[in-house]
């Protein structure tokens, strides 16, 4: 399958969802928009494959946890496929980051092997609904991500210790996936540049992460990072470092970053190490932006990265200080 072009809009949560994890309609209105703006992949905010919603990330995330989801997300795939987009699913477990906060070092293996089930059966469901494909987040300190880091696995048994047992919950759930939805299916990773606080090997231990997961059937990787929102407005491109690593060690292996790339200057520099330059927040604020800059209207993002959009339960549901969802988003949750 081939994109229209190479942006994608990174995995972001609306917080536009209904508290019952369906989509709703502000939630559609969005990937319109977003269709409308010439975006060639977008990944959907990140649903919950937890069975029950109590352990979402929150009380608007969408859920692919129940077969009941399907209807409603398949209004998300048709939207995003209406505009000749490629439509991606995120699939993810809060974790120790949910509603109610789960420590994965005190589970037993069979409550890990759950996990397996629950990614496998909502990729299913994604694929039911008419995604091209999923992409399964193992980043910002959620479940995946949490178990792949050196410094916050404490397990002794097969799900901790060596490398190859930190990475065994993701890569079971990649092959998991690949066997249920078959060869065409899309398989996305999104990882972090750092998955250990300290050691010089870092890189390395990415580099090995990847190998073990393209292996098992991975089609393309998108590099992030925890501290997006730590780092100042003049900052840019903050993980580019570890995709140009990673172009030395996979040379043909699908890439893209994401992370402070939010004027032209930015994009140009990006894609001469990787395939594909994904946008959050500029297009949260500026869904129409490729096409902006596309007819030279603009050159940056009018983002102010003052990040109200991610801080929104505190912000009284602000989704940005520009958006033009924000009156519909009032409107979703007077109802609760
Ligand atoms: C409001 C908001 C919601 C986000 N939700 C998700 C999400 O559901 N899944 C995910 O992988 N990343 C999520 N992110 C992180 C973004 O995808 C991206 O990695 C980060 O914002 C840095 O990119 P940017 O500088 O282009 O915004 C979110 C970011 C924001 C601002």
């Amino acid at each position: 399958m081939t994109p229209k072009n190479r942006f994608i809009r990174s995995a972001t949560n609306s917080h536009l969802g209904n508290t019952d994890g369906t989509i709703s309609n502000a939630d559609i209105e969005m990937y319109d928009q977003l269709g409308q703006g010439n975006v060639g992949t977008i990944i959907t905010g990140h649903n919950s494959v937890d069975p029950s919603l109590n352990y979402r990330a929150d009380i608007a995330q969408p859920s692919l946890g129940d077969d009941s989801f399907i209807a409603g997300q398949r209004k998300v795939a048709d939207k995003i496929h209406q505009y000749g987009a490629v439509a991606i699913a995120q699939l993810s477990h809060a974790g120790p980051k949910g509603l109610n906060p789960i420590d994965f070092n005190t589970l037993s293996m069979e409550e890990m092997h759950r996990f397996v089930e629950w990614f496998v059966a909502a990729g299913r469901r994604a694929k039911e609904a008419g995604f091209d494909g999923v992409q399964i987040h193992i980043a910002h300190w959620y479940l995946l991500q949490a178990v792949v880091n050196r410094d916050l696995n404490h397990r002794t048994d097969i799900f901790g210790g060596s490398d190859e047992n930190l990475i065994r919950l993701p890569r079971e759930i990649v092959e998991g996936i690949r066997r249920e939805c078959g060869a065409k299916f899309l398989i996305y990773v999104k990882m972090n540049a750092h998955n250990t606080a300290a050691a010089a090997d870092d890189y390395d231990l990415l580099a090995y992460y990847i190998d073990t997961l393209v292996s098992a059937g991975v089609n393309m990787v998108e590099i992030s990072g925890t501290d997006f929102m730590r780092h100042a407005r003049t900052d840019s491109c903050y993980y580019i470092e570890a995709v140009e690593y990673l172009r030395k060690r996979f040379p043909s292996l699908p890439l893209s970053l994401v992370g402070g790339i939010y004027r032209e200057e930015d994009i140009e520099r990006v894609l001469q190490t990787t395939d594909f330059v994904s946008m959050s927040r500029a297009l949260l604020t500026q869904p129409d932006f490729i096409n902006l800059l596309h007819d030279h209207t603009v050159e940056k993002s009018r983002c102010l990265h003052c990040n109200k959009c991610f801080e929104i339960f505190a912000t009284k549901y602000k989704r940005c200080v520009y958006s033009p969802i924000n009156q519909q988003l009032e409107h979703t949750f007077a109802h609760e």
